[in-house]
């Protein structure tokens, strides 16, 4: 049945023709997308990447044996249609459809593939994600999924065109590299030449791209694929990619920060018609933790933490005093006129929620009609009262929320992930507005309980600010990085830092960090080594290009702007990756598994 094109060519795309095009004649080409057989008249939708076009096969005007094989056509069939475009009949348009006003009326058909029924209706996004990630070249048909990767093509496309008219050179660095400790869990790939060593996936080109400012190449960028065998959320994927780029003979964040603005001003411009001012807000990690109790605030919302440690000293309530004494923090969020709509079950519900970020509990204190319901007012003395309410303007039908721990970062932190709850809660997001700004001057370090040490909070390679150099050895954790991050609407896009360029700073840090002697030069020595030679000072950074895709596109769920993703098991539905091989193959790589 299959026919072949013998020279036939494409004239038009389905979802370009308009009344413009009337009586021309055209070849179109794609898949069914519905059928309507009246008898003597059948018409077929017709779509392809651009849209759906309506073909009518009508026997007053094409004979009866062309009508015979369109009435054997089935969804998703391939095929080219030869027509001329007509106006559709009065009441026939369709204010629905671009092409709506018009219809291709056949005069020849071609059937280049046919196709068995699909498991589900092409374009249904409701039928479940994992059938459809299962025959994913299906769910691709799909207007939206389609759209989300053209979109994603002219963001990388932009950025290119930026880099390339501001010097800066597209270099593929390896995907078989060396594994790095720090980080996240490696992906590895044993060596069949040298049994039981292992190539390690990159999970960023961070050596690489500064090896290549030593190199002298000056400006990099690449549109780079990273593998991080990580615990997957709802934006993470193990294999992602990033915008990433360097330049040398910088020695602040500004001269990456002034640069990269220039970018996201045109991707808005251009992607979304959105003309952003041309500087974005600034916030230290500082400011950012005291006030939204997060380095990623959302900020399209108002409500922020307010500090009321001194408004509550001899508060008579001995929880908090207690706190207090100890130098502790108490925080709170408000959330304003909503209060009736906060039952003693939801408050219960919020309790066990921040309890998730390891605090110990939740005060609330709510303001009705000529009362106060509230967990810890019966406590406080009338002036505390008084000075609480006053401290956070409290109204009728607000409710404030109280967290207090001995470390402020932590209570800052449950406060910062209840107001995103609250906010989604309580619809305070407006969708449609893009709140951008970047976070600076982070910890360089931070301790890690788990390994009993300080860690990189970037990567070993971030300058710490000169000006905070004096406490590296003796309260590492006070010191800040020359790092940076980009957020918007609550979402990390891309960080990056100013990087370390002399060799005894560097081995300052992997002092620092703990990481002995032996494992720096095994694992590093090449790059320390390199260091030694004629360094730039240099810095850069790196976009998440998923997550960019899904900003920019207001898609929630990252696996819609990768072709071919992965599921919350890291596993690919199509293809079962990753699976067993056979034993040939794994003595080959001097492998043995051992069963669980
Ligand atoms: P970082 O680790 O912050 O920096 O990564 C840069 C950006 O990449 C995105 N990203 C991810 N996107 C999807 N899935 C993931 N698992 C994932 N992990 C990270 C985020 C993030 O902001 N080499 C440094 C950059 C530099 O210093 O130049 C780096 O990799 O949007």
């Amino acid at each position: 049945m299959q026919e072949f094109l013998n020279g036939l060519t494409r004239t038009d795309m389905c979802g370009k023709l308009s009344a413009k095009d009337v009586d021309k004649k055209v070849v179109l080409m794609g898949w069914v997308h519905r059928r309507r057989d009246l008898g003597s008249l059948m018409f077929l939708q017709l779509r392809d990447i651009t849209g759906i076009a309506q073909i009518v096969f009508d026997t007053d005007i094409c004979d009866q044996s062309l009508l015979q094989k369109a009435s054997e056509i089935k969804l998703e069939y391939v095929i080219a249609v030869c027509g001329f475009v007509r106006l559709r009949k009065e009441g026939n348009t369709n204010s629905n459809m671009t092409t709506g006003e018009i219809e291709v009326c056949a005069t020849e058909l071609r059937i280049l593939s046919t196709a068995l029924t699909p498991p589900f209706s092409i374009g249904d996004d409701t039928a479940g994600e994992m059938l459809r990630l299962q025959y994913r070249y299906l769910d691709l048909r799909r207007s939206k999924l389609q759209q989300n990767l053209i979109l994603r093509s002219k963001i990388c496309n932009i950025a290119r065109n930026y880099f390339d008219e501001c010097g800066f050179c597209e270099i593929e660095t390896p995907i078989l590299g060396k594994s790095t400790p720090e980080g996240a869990r490696d992906y590895l790939v044993p060596s069949r030449i040298k049994h039981g060593s292992f190539y390690a996936l990159p999970q960023a080109p961070q050596l690489y791209k500064q090896l290549l400012m030593m190199g002298g190449m000056d400006r990099y960028y690449q549109i780079a694929r990273c593998f991080r065998d990580e615990d997957l959320r709802a934006n993470r994927q193990p294999e992602f990619t990033q915008i990433d780029m360097e330049m040398s003979f910088i020695d602040q964040p500004d001269s990456i920060i002034n640069l990269v603005e220039g970018l996201i001003i045109r991707w808005f411009d251009r992607l979304l018609n959105i003309k952003l001012a041309p500087h974005f807000m600034r916030m230290t990690y500082a400011e950012s933790m005291s006030r939204f109790g997060t380095d990623k605030p959302d900020l399209r919302y108002d409500v922020e933490i307010k500090d009321i440690t001194t408004t509550l000293n001899n508060c008579g309530f001995s929880i908090y005093q207690d706190i207090i004494n100890d130098n502790g923090y108490i925080g709170a969020v408000v959330l304003r006129g909503k209060q009736a709509e906060l039952s003693r079950k939801t408050l219960d519900r919020y309790t066990e929620f921040v309890k998730g970020y390891k605090v110990k509990g939740l005060g609330y204190f709510a303001v009705e009609e000529g009362s106060i319901r509230s967990s810890f007012a019966k406590n406080l003395t009338p002036q505390a009262t008084k000075d609480f309410e006053q401290k956070l303007n409290l109204a009728v039908g607000d409710i404030a929320f109280v967290i207090c721990d001995k470390v402020a970062e932590k209570a800052q932190t449950a406060l910062g992930a209840l107001r995103c709850e609250l906010a989604s809660k309580f619809n305070l997001i407006d969708k449609n507005d893009y709140k951008l700004l970047w976070i600076t001057e982070f910890p360089l370090l931070e301790y890690s309980e788990d390994e009993g040490r300080f860690v990189a909070r970037h990567h070993p390679f971030t300058s710490p600010m000169v000006e905070d150099l004096p406490l590296l050895d003796s309260k590492p954790g006070l010191v800040r990085a020359k790092a940076y991050d980009i957020v918007i609407n609550g979402d990390e896009m891309g960080g990056g830092s100013i990087r370390i360029c002399d060799t005894e700073m560097q081995e300052r840090m992997f002092n620092v960090l703990g990481i002995p002697e032996e494992q720096i030069k095994n694992r590093f020595g090449y790059f320390v080594d390199a260091l030694k030679y004629g360094t730039p000072p240099h810095g850069g950074m790196a976009f998440g290009l998923d997550r960019l895709t899904m900003v920019l596109g207001k898609i929630d769920n990252i696996r819609e702007v990768i072709a071919f993703p992965k599921t919350q098991t890291a596993t690919c539905m199509m293809s079962q990756a990753p699976n067993v091989v056979d034993k040939p193959q794994l003595a080959e790589l001097g492998i043995e598994v051992i069963k669980e």
